[in-house]
């Protein structure tokens, strides 16, 4: 099945989802049981069905469903929100004195998760000098429990060789996790390059339309949890916290995301609501046609800055002599993502005056939403981050990000030149 068509069929095609999504008319927290028999074998995990949503839920079954079908998985779990999904990924292989290695390169708020928050938990996060292989293979050592990456850094624009970093992971004996948010599914799969988990934020591009808050987990059910039961208990031995369950001999391939749900899930509660859910549906139903267009819009935004007089430089993949091109051709078919940033000429003030002026792109800070946004990192998603861990992160003080949208090309040009016109008789005015 051709990925348009799994966004919008993925998930009602078996049982117990079909019948579960077209039976309830109305929203509701708990599940009929048909007898006492049935709800033990329900908690018994001995049959498929509803419980409680806090657990699971047919609307959000769906969604779970597509999205593992989107990247190539064998389960995944659908969250309140991004943070969500990497806070319950990260929990769910690491535990006290346990380390995670990840690279530089990443969204802000995961930044502070894994630098200021796993730690009060026990769990280290140790940032590589960069995403190159070598560099993330010299800091695993016997503690490491998983590498991470952002298959395309935001906003650094980086562009991580997964196929390469995997072979890392898997040699040291760790999973790879992957937030595949800014790429989404559409443009790749990182299952197929040999990542274990990925993760996204549904906010973003898969959802669309910035309207509803959403995470995932997607487990590809390749990761050998036996063969490394030393380092990974929780999966291959009871857990007194489920009636002495071992989640590779219960759910085989499906035990990452299984106990994702059963341990992290049910006793935390960062659940995706069923509304959320159906919102998100919808958005899936047309991320492949979005994307198409995202992309198609953003190579002539990048084309268009990079020849401006205003503009100092661009970062965008898609350009033969950007240094992760010959991985855009790898892994994207050629193309940049839609995630792009560059610099005004002037530096910090003329990119602030350009931010002020623009009229039809919105400033906020989110992205893969079907309107065209612009953001200033260092001022908002990345403030918290320390001046040099920003550099390594890709974070320059003039740095403008915009997630191209899917407008009419000329109207999104006209408002960035507009813009740029604007904030350069302003810089000049000053300067007279
Ligand atoms: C790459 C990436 N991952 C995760 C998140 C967090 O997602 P959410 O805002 O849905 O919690 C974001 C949010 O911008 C992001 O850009």
């Amino acid at each position: 099945m051709k990925r348009e068509t799994m966004a919008i069929h993925a998930g009602y095609e078996s049982e117990p989802t079909t019948k579960a999504v077209a039976v309830p008319i109305y929203q509701t927290a708990a599940y009929e049981f048909e007898s006492a028999d049935h709800g033990a074998a329900l908690f018994n995990l001995e049959t498929p069905g509803f419980r409680y949503s806090r657990i699971s839920n047919p609307t959000v079954a769906v969604l779970e469903r597509r999205v593992a079908a989107l990247e190539g998985g064998v389960d995944a779990l659908c969250v309140a929100s991004g943070q969500a999904a990497l806070n319950y990924a990260a929990l769910n292989v690491a535990g006290m004195g346990q380390n995670i290695v990840s690279v530089p390169q990443l969204y802000g708020t995961t930044y502070t998760l894994f630098a200021h928050i796993l730690p009060g938990q026990g769990i280290e996060v140790r940032f590589a000098e960069s995403d190159s292989p070598q560099e993330i293979e010299r800091i695993i050592d016997e503690n490491t429990r998983a590498v991470f990456c952002e298959s395309i850094g935001n906003p650094a624009g980086n562009i991580c060789d997964i196929e390469a970093i995997a072979a890392v992971a898997h040699r040291r004996g760790v999973p790879l996790i992957v937030d595949n948010t800014v790429a989404s599914p559409i443009l790749l799969r990182p299952m197929e390059y040999g990542a274990d988990i990925v993760v996204h934020s549904l906010t973003k591009f898969m959802g669309g339309h910035g309207t509803t808050l959403g995470g995932a987990v997607v487990d590809s059910g390749k990761f050998p949890w036996r063969d490394h039961a030393d380092k990974f208990p929780t999966f291959c031995t009871p857990d007194a916290s489920y009636h002495g369950l071992v989640y590779v001999d219960h759910f085989g391939d499906a035990a990452f995301i299984a106990r994702c749900r059963a341990v992290q899930q049910r006793n935390t509660g960062a659940v995706l609501s069923p509304l959320s859910a159906f919102l998100l549906l919808q958005g899936i139903e047309t991320v492949a046609l979005r994307v198409e267009r995202h992309v198609e819009n953003a190579r002539t935004v990048a084309k268009f800055l990079r020849a401006h007089p205003n503009v100092e430089s661009v970062n965008y993949a898609g350009f033969a002599d950007n240094p992760y091109h010959a991985l855009a051709k790898k892994y994207l078919g050629g193309a940049g993502s839609s995630l792009l940033t560059f610099e005004v000429r002037g530096g910090f003030e003329a990119a602030k005056h350009f931010y002020d002026r623009l009229a039809l792109i919105k400033r906020l800070v989110n992205m893969g939403d079907a309107k065209s946004l612009a953001c200033h990192p260092a001022s908002t998603t990345h403030r918290q981050m320390p001046i040099e861990q920003q550099v390594k992160a890709g974070i320059t003080p003039g740095m403008i990000r915009i997630s191209v949208g899917v407008e009419h090309i000329e109207d999104i040009v006209g408002d960035l030149d507009q813009a740029l016109a604007a904030a350069s008789a302003i810089i000049s005015h000053a300067a007279e």
